[in-house]
């Protein structure tokens, strides 16, 4: 018998956001990218968008999934922010190498403009040790890294210490998306003298 202790959960669900509104958040993106620093770069947006209106429906939404996501866990019912908020465009062959999103408890990705073959994100194994034996079979055991295979319109958050990565664009349409890192208004016990608040 083998037992899978300390699974990493990943939160994946249609956002439930209307199509007109997924295209007016590509349109209001649009004018924000940065200019690239190098060519093999994608584009991105300042790390501000949620503090513009159009982008307030998202981010009410992606607190309240926040919450739900940590209570069905296991864990008390926690209010989130959102601490930045920022769109991702990738042209065709444009990815991603594995990274994480520091300074942040909980981070999410709308797919604002995704199909099939947009490059899917991947989550990797963060092991102790960089020893290994040659792999006989994929198991969730060997391979190191998953992918979350998404739709456009869906939402996925992950905790933000979590590696993970974009496969490259195969397709002429860009692919869009938005990333967010959110805090906890508060964490810990006040009798056990980890009580931390900061916002809410
Ligand atoms: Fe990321």
């Amino acid at each position: 018998m083998i037992i899978n202790i300390f699974p990493k959960p990943v939160y994946s669900a249609p956002s439930g956001l209307a199509p007109e509104y997924l295209v007016q958040l590509a349109e209001a993106m649009e004018p924000q990218y940065r200019p690239r620093q190098q060519a093999s770069c994608f584009w991105q947006t300042e790390g501000n968008l949620q503090e513009q209106e159009v982008f307030a429906p998202l981010v009410e939404l992606g607190v309240e999934r926040a919450k739900a996501f940590m209570s069905e866990l296991g864990f008390v019912e926690t209010n989130f922010y959102v601490t930045q908020m920022w769109g991702n465009k990738y042209q065709q062959k444009e990815l991603i190498p594995p990274h994480v999103h520091n300074n942040s408890f909980l981070s999410g990705v709308l797919y604002v403009q995704f199909s099939e073959g947009s490059g899917n994100t991947y989550f990797a194994e963060q092991y102790d040790s960089d020893l290994q034996i040659e792999i006989k079979q994929p198991t969730i055991y060997t391979v190191g890294e998953q992918a979350v295979p998404a739709k456009q319109g869906d939402l996925v958050m992950f905790r933000s210490n979590i590696p993970h990565s974009n496969y490259p664009n195969r397709h002429d349409d860009d692919r869009i998306t938005i990333a967010f890192n959110m805090m906890p208004c508060e964490m810990g016990r006040k009798e056990k003298f980890t009580y931390l608040k900061w916002n809410g």
